[in-house]
């Protein structure tokens, strides 16, 4: 049985098997595939949401699941009509349609868009019930879907108000989290990825490069790598680390999933990116320069520097940072980096960047976080470097505290360290 709380999620893509046509499939069970066929979509859907679909029929056995693969594609419920159609042909689907019911974990669109009407199509198939986990909040949607599948005689199931479906449509909006942010914010969704030693240890001074965590909690770091559009990181890292912020996954089956996301350095006054050109090739600018954009302060950085970096086709922002603390002003930010189309950054460290996205905690800074992804390493570090271990200041302001989802703190093991998924509500991310 697959779970969505407390699982790591990268296990779904290598081990997701479907059922066999006609073998029993409980409404547990098809809730739990719904979810996990989703992740199908992972990287390629954005600014659309991950959506998994699964049919039963009237005695409850498995006819077939699909998700949303890639913007611009069919959506879930459209694919699996369509893959349907063609394996079984139509007259046999309309058979085993009657009575049926599908699990569908955002509410089926109700507009012709790239693609046709999903609730339309859904209309004439002779179901008995749609139950979707969450209630689309586009308002070319919201409750018109639901609205067009009751008027033609189906059961539309809101599973948040229904208390069976409830724990399912929790995880529905987990699964749907950044979409659902966009669209009722009309900001960008951020995740903070965090490794730590038990003694809060993050960083060492200088740029000694040591693995905090094992392997498993890095390679599910190349999984959240491709659940976000853009990664993160702050100047100091870049110098510290050269990363390629790549995604190099081992479950990965199908390579077509893997992709590389665009790539921002936060580095107000461009010592990165002076390091970067200046004869320093670092492995971040040697590769796909152009999926990298690189923030500066705006009057901060010499022109001749914003040039070389252009020619080689590395994309420079200048954003307006705050006058106190010459950090960047969050909603700029998220203005320049949406006007790219980049609808969530994870931002990756190193512990500067984590400071400046909690916020301070005399409330002057807003944080601007929506998501934390802790992972946590049962060592103790600090000793072994009395010179210069950093930790985490977690110096943050009370509406952050306060803005922790109990309900949506996921913990999970790694071989021998922690994962922790907190979502923050999302006033936090302002
Ligand atoms: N444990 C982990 O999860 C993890 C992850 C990544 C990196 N690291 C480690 O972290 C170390 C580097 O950390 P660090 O604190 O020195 O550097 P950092 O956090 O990578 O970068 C800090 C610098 O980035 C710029 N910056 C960060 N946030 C900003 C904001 N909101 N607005 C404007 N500029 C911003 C500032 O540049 P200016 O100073 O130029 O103003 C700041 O000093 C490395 O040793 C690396 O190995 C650890």
């Amino acid at each position: 049985m697959i779970r969505w709380f407390n699982h790591t999620k990268d296990e779904l893509l290598r081990d997701l098997a479907l059922p066999a046509m006609g073998t029993l499939c409980e409404p547990e069970v098809a809730q739990n595939l719904a979810l996990a066929v989703a992740l199908r979509g992972l990287g390629a859907v954005s600014p659309n949401p991950l959506v998994g679909a699964v049919l039963v029929d009237n005695a409850n056995r498995f006819l077939g699941a699909a998700a949303h693969e890639r913007v611009g594609g069919l959506h879930a419920e459209a694919r699996l009509l369509a893959d349907l159609t063609q394996s079984m042909g139509a007259n046999a689907l309309q058979q085993s349609l009657k009575g049926g019911r599908l699990f569908v974990t955002l509410e089926p669109c109700a507009h012709e868009g790239r693609t046709p009407s999903c609730a339309r199509a859904l209309a004439g198939s002779g179901l008995k019930e749609v139950i979707y986990g969450v209630t689309d909040p586009n308002p070319l949607v919201h409750g018109k879907g639901a609205g067009i599948l009751r008027e033609a005689g189906i059961n539309a199931v809101d599973a948040s108000l229904h208390s069976d479906f409830k724990p399912w449509s929790a995880a529905c909006e987990d699964l749907a989290g950044m979409f659902l942010h966009n669209i009722s914010t009309g900001r960008m969704f951020t995740g903070l990825k965090i490794a730590s030693s038990m003694d809060g240890v993050v960083a060492f001074e200088g740029d000694r490069r040591i693995w905090i965590t094992g392997e498993r909690a890095r390679t599910y770091g190349h999984f959240l790598r491709m659940a976000y559009d853009a990664i993160g990181v702050g100047a100091g890292t870049v110098l510290a680390d050269h990363p390629r912020l790549n995604v190099r996954h081992p479950f990965l089956k199908d390579p077509s999933m893997s992709r590389t996301p665009r790539r921002v350095v936060f580095d107000p006054r461009g010592r990165a990116l002076e390091f970067a050109l200046g004869g320093n090739l670092v492995p971040l600018v040697m590769e796909e320069t152009e999926t990298t954009v690189w923030l500066i302060a705006q009057h901060g950085v010499a022109l001749d520097l914003v040039r070389r970096a252009e020619a080689r086709r590395i994309k420079v922002i200048a954003v307006p940072v705050e006058m106190e603390s010459k950090r960047f002003l969050w909603s700029e930010v998220d203005g320049a980096l949406q006007a790219l189309g980049i609808r969530s950054l994870l931002l990756e460290g190193g512990p500067g960047l984590y400071a400046s996205a909690l916020g301070t905690g005399d409330g002057r800074t807003r944080p601007f976080v929506n998501k934390i992804h802790l992972f946590q390493s049962p060592q103790i570090l600090g000793d072994r470097s009395p010179a210069g271990a950093k930790a985490l200041r977690w110096n943050t302001s009370t509406a952050m505290r306060q803005s922790i989802r109990q309900d949506r703190v996921q913990l999970f093991q790694l071989d021998g360290d922690w994962g922790f998924e907190i979502s923050l509500d999302s006033d936090a991310g302002g």
